[in-house]
């Protein structure tokens, strides 16, 4: 159809469009004036979804909304998780029909459409990505609508996350969110840890700073000098407990990277002091016990007992 026919019929629906609502004119202006153009607009097709006859219920469309949609676009409602407003055929609470000036006919960009309706903590999302590079918009076979699996979302921008010779178990079994909260949390803080864990690499030893660790290791690994129950000890003394609570307070992210690392027991390679460069670590660990350093301190070594006393 020609453009001038197009007109002519948006002169036709608009009249009969007004006499039903007896509503103000739409601005046609508005109408067909943005960037992007829908296909069939583009095309001047505006009878694949106007009639020119009247229409009591709506601007006399060929089927309601979605259905017309669904015409030509696949079903989005057909997957085991629906989002609300697609399910309910709101399209138009997303999408402009005609023209937009947002690509894919959006009504507002993303994050802003989104923020509409869900008040999100802004963020994770904010600095970094988009809602879209996390979830799916209409409907998926997955609870949230993420994209992927829910063990590998987090990891398809984060794969390092779990890569290591050693990696700490519940990163290897991609439950990210054992510790992190994601963004729809209002807690969204401090790298969005689920618990108490230091800002910062020193920090002074306080009641609750390692919550987030003490959800599934025993606190007297940092809380009782005379705790036995760890790898990491002389024969009498609990040096976990020495090294945290100490005057410079070294916190557990110091000496193991909580994700994954090359090393055994998840010991960083390199250790970061105050004001200066990364030197390394130099962990070796043997069946009796290990040494650190020269780093921190010069070299130390820690010895727990005969090896066939070893707890594991
Ligand atoms: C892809 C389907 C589709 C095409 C193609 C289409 N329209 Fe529409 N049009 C709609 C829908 C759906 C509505 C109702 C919008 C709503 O409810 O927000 C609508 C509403 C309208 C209205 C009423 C204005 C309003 O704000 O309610 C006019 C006028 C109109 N269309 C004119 C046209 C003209 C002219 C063309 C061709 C250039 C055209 N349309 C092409 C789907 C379409
Ligand atoms: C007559 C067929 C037809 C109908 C009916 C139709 N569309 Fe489309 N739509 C298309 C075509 C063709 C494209 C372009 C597809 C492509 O580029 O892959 C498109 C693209 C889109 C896009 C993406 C635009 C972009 O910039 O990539 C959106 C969003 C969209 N349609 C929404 C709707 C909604 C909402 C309805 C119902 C109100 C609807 N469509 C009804 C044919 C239709
Ligand atoms: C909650 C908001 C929302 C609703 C409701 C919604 N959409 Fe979308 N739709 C989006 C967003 C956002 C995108 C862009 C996705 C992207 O950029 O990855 C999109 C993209 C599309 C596209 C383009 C697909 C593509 O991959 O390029 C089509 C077609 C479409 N929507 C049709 C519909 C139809 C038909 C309905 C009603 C059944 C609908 N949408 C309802 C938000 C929505
Ligand atoms: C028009 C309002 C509206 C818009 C816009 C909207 N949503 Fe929703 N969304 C809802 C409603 C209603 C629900 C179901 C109720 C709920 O769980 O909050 C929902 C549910 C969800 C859920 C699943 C919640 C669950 O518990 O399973 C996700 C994820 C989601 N929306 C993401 C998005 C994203 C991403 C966008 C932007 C692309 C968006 N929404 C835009 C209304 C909207
Ligand atoms: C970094 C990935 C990511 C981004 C970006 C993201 N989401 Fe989510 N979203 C998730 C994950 C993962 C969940 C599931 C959380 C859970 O189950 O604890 C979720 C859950 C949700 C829920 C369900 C409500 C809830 O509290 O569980 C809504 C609504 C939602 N997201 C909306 C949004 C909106 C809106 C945006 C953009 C402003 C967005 N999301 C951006 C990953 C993301
Ligand atoms: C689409 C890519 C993407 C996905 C998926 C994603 N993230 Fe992110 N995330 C980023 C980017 C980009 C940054 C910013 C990196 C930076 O600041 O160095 C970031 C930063 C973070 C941070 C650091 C925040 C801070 O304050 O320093 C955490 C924690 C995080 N993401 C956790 C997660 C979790 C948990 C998931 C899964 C629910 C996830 N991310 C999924 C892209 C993503
Ligand atoms: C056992 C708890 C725990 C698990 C499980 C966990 N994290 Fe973390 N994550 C932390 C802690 C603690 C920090 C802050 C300490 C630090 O910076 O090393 C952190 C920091 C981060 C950061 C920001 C720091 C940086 O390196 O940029 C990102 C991104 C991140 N985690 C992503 C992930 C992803 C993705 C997963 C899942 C594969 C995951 N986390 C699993 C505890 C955890
Ligand atoms: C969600 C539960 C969970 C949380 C929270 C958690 N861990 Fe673990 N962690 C484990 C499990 C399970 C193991 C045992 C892994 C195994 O035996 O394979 C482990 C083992 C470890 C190891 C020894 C790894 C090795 O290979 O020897 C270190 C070090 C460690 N965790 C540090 C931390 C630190 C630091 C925190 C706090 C930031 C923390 N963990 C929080 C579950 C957790
Ligand atoms: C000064 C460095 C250092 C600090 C700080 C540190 N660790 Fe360790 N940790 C080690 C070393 C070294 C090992 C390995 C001991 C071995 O296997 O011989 C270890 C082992 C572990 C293990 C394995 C089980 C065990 O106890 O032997 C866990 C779990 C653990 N640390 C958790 C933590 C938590 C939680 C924190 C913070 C509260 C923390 N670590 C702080 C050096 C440290």
């Amino acid at each position: 159809m020609g453009r001038r026919w197009g007109w002519v019929l948006a002169a036709a629906v608009w009249v009969a469009a007004a006499a039903a609502w007896a509503a103000p004119p739409p601005d046609h202006k508005q109408l067909f004036s943005g960037t992007w153009f829908h296909a069939p607009v583009a095309d001047d097709d505006c009878t694949v979804c106007h009639t020119i006859h009247r229409d009591p219920v709506g601007p006399n469309l060929q089927a309601p909304v979605p259905d017309l949609c669904y015409g030509c676009h696949e079903n989005m409602a057909a997957r085991d998780e629906v989002h609300e407003p697609v399910g309910e055929g709101r399209c138009t609470d997303c999408h402009r029909v005609h023209t937009s000036d947002q690509r894919k006919l959006l009504v507002e960009r993303v994050p802003d459409l989104c923020y509409g309706c869900h008040p999100v903590d802004k963020e994770h999302v904010a600095r970094n990505t988009l809602c879209t590079s996390c979830h799916e918009v209409h409907s998926s076979d997955t609870a949230r609508f993420l994209k992927g699996e829910r063990t590998r979302n987090c990891g398809r921008c984060h794969s390092d996350k779990r890569r290591g010779e050693t990696v700490h178990r519940p990163a290897r079994e991609g439950k990210c969110l054992m510790c992190h909260f994601t963004h729809p949390d209002p807690r969204f803080q401090n790298r969005g840890l689920r618990a108490g864990f230091p800002r910062t690499a020193y920090a002074r030893y306080e009641k609750g700073a390692y919550a987030l660790c003490d959800r599934c290791h025993p606190p007297e690994l940092h809380a009782d000098p005379g705790f036995l129950g760890t790898r990491f000890r002389t024969r009498t003394e609990n040096l976990h407990a020495r090294h945290v609570q100490g005057e410079r307070g070294v916190t557990c992210s110091e000496c193991h990277d909580v994700h994954a690392s090359d090393r055994p027991a998840l010991v960083v390679p390199w250790v970061r002091l105050p004001e200066k460069e990364p030197v390394p670590m130099g962990f070796i660990r043997f069946s009796t016990g290990g040494t650190c350093g020269p780093s921190c301190h010069d070299t130390a070594t820690y010895v727990r007992e005969a090896p066939e006393e070893e707890l594991r």
